[in-house]
């Protein structure tokens, strides 16, 4: 795949780790589930290097000094559901007081086309840095529509992080949002005929709450 100055492609040994017992058929729920986060907690750490910030003054029993600490409402959470839920956490570990919002999309089985059913997106998102969150970034569809839903509300500054991604994926949202900044962990090789991410991990949102 090109270079895309707003991609990136997490190649850090820790995150592949976790990664590749992720992928693995014989991880459980539970563990599956606590990898995401963890994951999650790595990347965002990664990309997060220029979060906004704040003076703060600060007394040690010794004598007043002034610090950084992170802005408020720095950065709000917005999983896609389902998948994207598994991941919140692991942003939450780092920003702990970050408000959350919900955009529900599922992907027609035969076309692979994103279907809306649920967006509720906390007041004032829109002068914060938006952090969406999906696992899976396959087609791209998803992604697409949650940025354009997110970009109606006045959304300016858009990050998304998906664990498993491929090249079409993350060139198709390059193409229709070349301004969001995409995070992917792991570039895996291509979709099957169903739109399965290969070798990738299956259906994340059924590992993830054990549907199937
Ligand atoms: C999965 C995944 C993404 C989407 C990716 O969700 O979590 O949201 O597919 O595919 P795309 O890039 O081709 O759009 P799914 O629609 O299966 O819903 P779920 O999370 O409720 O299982
Ligand atoms: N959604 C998933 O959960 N897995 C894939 O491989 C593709 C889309």
């Amino acid at each position: 795949m090109k270079n895309y100055p707003n991609v990136t492609i997490f190649s850090h040994p820790l995150i592949q780790h976790k990664v590749a017992i992720l992928r693995d058929e014989n991880t459980k729920m539970k563990e599956f589930r606590e990898l995401i986060e963890e994951i999650t907690t790595l990347m965002v750490y990664e990309a997060f290097k220029d979060v906004p910030t704040k003076r703060v003054t600060v007394k040690t029993p010794l004598e007043v000094t002034e610090q950084t600490m992170v802005a408020d409402n720095a950065v709000t959470i917005v999983p896609i559901l389902r998948a994207g839920l598994g991941m919140v956490n692991g942003v939450h570990t780092l920003f702990p007081t970050a408000r959350v919002g919900h955009i529900g999309l599922y992907r027609d089985e035969e076309t692979l086309e994103p279907h809306e059913y649920y967006c509720k997106l906390p007041e004032g998102i829109e002068d914060s840095v938006v952090v969406l969150l999906d696992p899976m970034l396959a087609t791209g569809g998803s992604a697409i529509g949650a940025i354009d839903l997110l970009k109606k509300r006045g959304c300016k500054n858009i990050c998304l992080m998906n664990i498993i991604g491929v090249p079409e994926g993350v060139e198709a949202v390059h193409k229709a949002h070349p301004d969001v900044k995409v995070y992917v962990s792991t570039l895996d090789r291509q979709l099957n005929e169903h739109g399965y991410i290969l070798p990738g991990l299956g259906d994340a949102g059924d590992r993830l709450f054990g549907t199937k």
